[in-house]
C-alpha cells in the first residue's frame, strides 16, 4: 500500500476515501450571506482584536492596523540622522518606478511607450516579486457568456461591497485588453485546439473567466514582462531600495532616496513623477502566519507613501489564502493554487466530510478551514500543525487520468519532491498569508490621494478589491493599474518642471511621532524579513 503520511493521517484518509463516491455525486451547498458573515466574524483572523493596534500619527491616525504594520508606521526613518545631499543627483529621470514586479514592469513599459525617460529601481532583482509567485491565473470577461458587468458584480460582491467603484470599473473594463496585450507580448496562455483561451472558475466567480498558463501563470507573465523591459533597455537599478520619497517646494513628489543593499550607500534619484509599485506584506507574517509571498514582501511602499502623507485604505484587511501547505513542514505556507479546487478537488475534514463548497470566496473558505481545525475536525501533521484535506484524487476521477500533470504540473512536482503523489492521496492544507487587500489610496488614474505626482500601482494600492480579493484579480490589477500608472506618470511628467528637492516631511513625521509618544527604536521600511541574514547593517 502507498503510505506517504504517518499513521494518523493515513487513518483519516481512509475516511476521505470512504465518502468520496457520495461526495462526488452531490456538490456541497453554498452558504447563505448570513452564514458567511457569522463564519467570518468568528474565525477570520481580521476579527482577532488582539492582532491590531491603533495608528497614532499620520492621515489614518486613530484607525487600526495589524500590530506589525502599526509598529512600522511608528518607526523612525532610516535617513533621519543621515546627511543626504539633495544637490548631488545620482539619477535624473522623468518617471521613477519603485519596484520591479508585474505592476512596476507594466508601468515602465507603458511610460517608455509614451516617450518618457523611465527607470526602475528594485531592492532585489527585476521579477523578484509576488507576480512571479502567482499560480492560478488572471481574470477577464472576454467570452460570449460573460461581460465586464458580470465581472464587476462578482468583484464588488466578493469584496463585501467595499471596493471603490471607479477602481473596480477600470479593472473589469480594461481586463480584456490586458489579456490581449499580454498575449501579444508573448505570454503563452493555455489554449484549446482552436486557439481559444481555456478558462476556469475561481472562488466567487459566476463565469469561467480565469485565463491561465498551467499553474505558473505569474511566472510566465513576469518572464514576458521582464524580457520586454530588458529588450527595450529600460534602466533597472537592482539591489537598491527606495527608503524615502523626496518632495519639492510645492509638496509634489520629486524623487526618492535610494539605499544600495550591497554597499549600504545612499543615492538620490530625481524624477518628475514617482510610481510606488513595491507589492505586498506577506513577509511581515501578521499573526504568526506563514506566507505564500516572495522574500521581499515587507510592506515598504506603505511606509514610503504614508510617511509622505498618502492615506491608507483598508490597511486592516488581510487575505489568508485558504490552501497553503500544512504538510510537509519544509514547504509550510507555500501556495496550493485555488485552481486545484477549480479543476475538481474538494475541501474535506478529518471525518471525510465536505464541510463547505470549495469555491466560496477566499475569506470564507479560510475561515472554514480554521473552524474545522479549532473545533477538532482537523488532521494533525507531524510537528503539530493542523489542517484539512484537499481531495486531489478527485481531479483525476473527474477530469480523467493525466489531468493533474496537464493542468497543475507545478503542484504535482512540488509534492512529488516530498514523495507525495497527489493523484493518489489528498494533500493537507491550512490558510497562509497571501495578500494585503488594502493599501495606499489612489484615484482611477493611479495618482495617490494627497501627494501630487506620486502614483501607486499593484498590491501596494488599496480600494480595488474592497475587503476581500477574488482569485485572478491581482494579476489583472497589476497589469491594468501598472499600465495606467505608466501612461499617466509619463503624461504628467511632460507638464512638470523639476523643483527644489527637500525631505522636510521626514523630519515633520518624526516630530509628530515624538509628540504622540509613539516613536519606537525600530527603523522602517524593513526591506528584508526579520529572519534575513544581514551581511551588512542595512
Ligand atoms: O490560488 C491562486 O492561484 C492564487 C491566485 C491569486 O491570488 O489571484
Amino acid at each position: 500500500m502507498y503510505t506517504p503520511y504517518p499513521e494518523n493521517m493515513m487513518e483519516s484518509i481512509k475516511k476521505v476515501e470512504a465518502t468520496r463516491a457520495e461526495r462526488m455525486s452531490a456538490e456541497p451547498r453554498r452558504l447563505t450571506a448570513d452564514e458567511k458573515d457569522a463564519l467570518l466574524k468568528e474565525f477570520h483572523p481580521d476579527y482577532n482584536p488582539d492582532a491590531f493596534a491603533e495608528i497614532k500619527v499620520g492621515p489614518n491616525k486613530g484607525q487600526k492596523a495589524p500590530v506589525e504594520l502599526a509598529e512600522m508606521l511608528h518607526s523612525t526613518s532610516r535617513i533621519l540622522n543621515e546627511d543626504i545631499d539633495l544637490t548631488k543627483i545620482d539619477y535624473d529621470v522623468d518617471v521613477l518606478v519603485i519596484g520591479g514586479g508585474g505592476a512596476g514592469s507594466s508601468c515602465a513599459i507603458e511610460a517608455h511607450n509614451a516617450g518618457a525617460d523611465v527607470m526602475i529601481v528594485t531592492k532585489l532583482r527585476i521579477g523578484d516579486a509576488n507576480t512571479m509567485m502567482a499560480e492560478g491565473g488572471i481574470q477577464a470577461a472576454d467570452k460570449e457568456n460573460d461581460s465586464p458587468l458580470q465581472h464587476y458584480l462578482d468583484c464588488f460582491g466578493g469584496g463585501h461591497f467595499a471596493a471603490r467603484p471607479e477602481l473596480v470599473k477600470r479593472l473589469v473594463m480594461e481586463a480584456p485588453d490586458a489579456i490581449k496585450w499580454l498575449n501579444e507580448l508573448g505570454v503563452m496562455f493555455d489554449k484549446d485546439a482552436d486557439g481559444r483561451m481555456v478558462t476556469t472558475h475561481g472562488g466567487g466567480t459566476s463565469r469561467k473567466r480565469m485565463h491561465a498558463c498551467k499553474d505558473y501563470s505569474g511566472a510566465e507573465i513576469m518572464r514576458t514582462l521582464r524580457d520586454e523591459v530588458l529588450n527595450r533597455q529600460i534602466p533597472v537599478v537592482e539591489f537598491t531600495s527606495a527608503v524615502e520619497i523626496i518632495k519639492d517646494e510645492k509638496g509634489q513628489a520629486a524623487g526618492a532616496v535610494l539605499l544600495n543593499m550591497e554597499t549600504g550607500d545612499y543615492s538620490v534619484a530625481r524624477a518628475k513623477t514617482v510610481v510606488i509599485a513595491t507589492g505586498g506584506a506577506g513577509r511581515m507574517h501578521y499573526q504568526g502566519f506563514p506566507t505564500s509571498n516572495h522574500y521581499g514582501a515587507t510592506a515598504d511602499g506603505l511606509v514610503l507613501g504614508y510617511r509622505a502623507g498618502v492615506p491608507l485604505l483598508y490597511q486592516d484587511s488581510i487575505q489568508y489564502h485558504p490552501t497553503g501547505v500544512a504538510h510537509p513542514v519544509q514547504i509550510r505556507g507555500a501556495l496550493v493554487t485555488e485552481k486545484v479546487r477549480s479543476v475538481g478537488a474538494q475541501l474535506v475534514n478529518a471525518r471525510g466530510e465536505a464541510y463547505i463548497h470549495p469555491l466560496e470566496t477566499r475569506d470564507v473558505n479560510a475561515s472554514g478551514v480554521i473552524r474545522e481545525c479549532r473545533e477538532g475536525r482537523g488532521v494533525e501533521a507531524p510537528g503539530g500543525q493542523q489542517g484539512v484535506w484537499l481531495d486531489t484524487p478527485m481531479i483525476e476521477i473527474l477530469g480523467g487520468e493525466g489531468t493533474i500533470e496537464k493542468r497543475i504540473p507545478a503542484m504535482f512536482r512540488m509534492y512529488m519532491n516530498y514523495g507525495i503523489d497527489m493523484r493518489k492521496v489528498p494533500i493537507l492544507i491550512y490558510p497562509t498569508l497571501h495578500y494585503q487587500n488594502g493599501g495606499l489610496e489612489i484615484d482611477g488614474d493611479g495618482f495617490t490621494k494627497a501627494i501630487p505626482n506620486l502614483l501607486a500601482a499593484g498590491e501596494v494600492a488599496g480600494g480595488i478589491h474592497g475587503r476581500n480579493r477574488l482569485m485572478g484579480n491581482s494579476l489583472l490589477d497589476v497589469i491594468v493599474f501598472g499600465r495606467n500608472a505608466g501612461k499617466r506618470a509619463a503624461a504628467k511628467a511632460k507638464e512638470t518642471e523639476p523643483g527644489t528637492m527637500n525631505l522636510d516631511h521626514v523630519a515633520g513625521y518624526d516630530e509628530e511621532l515624538k509628540s504622540a509618544c509613539a516613536a519606537t527604536d525600530e527603523v522602517s521600511p524593513k526591506l528584508l524579513p526579520q529572519y534575513a541574514r544581514h551581511e551588512r547593517q542595512i
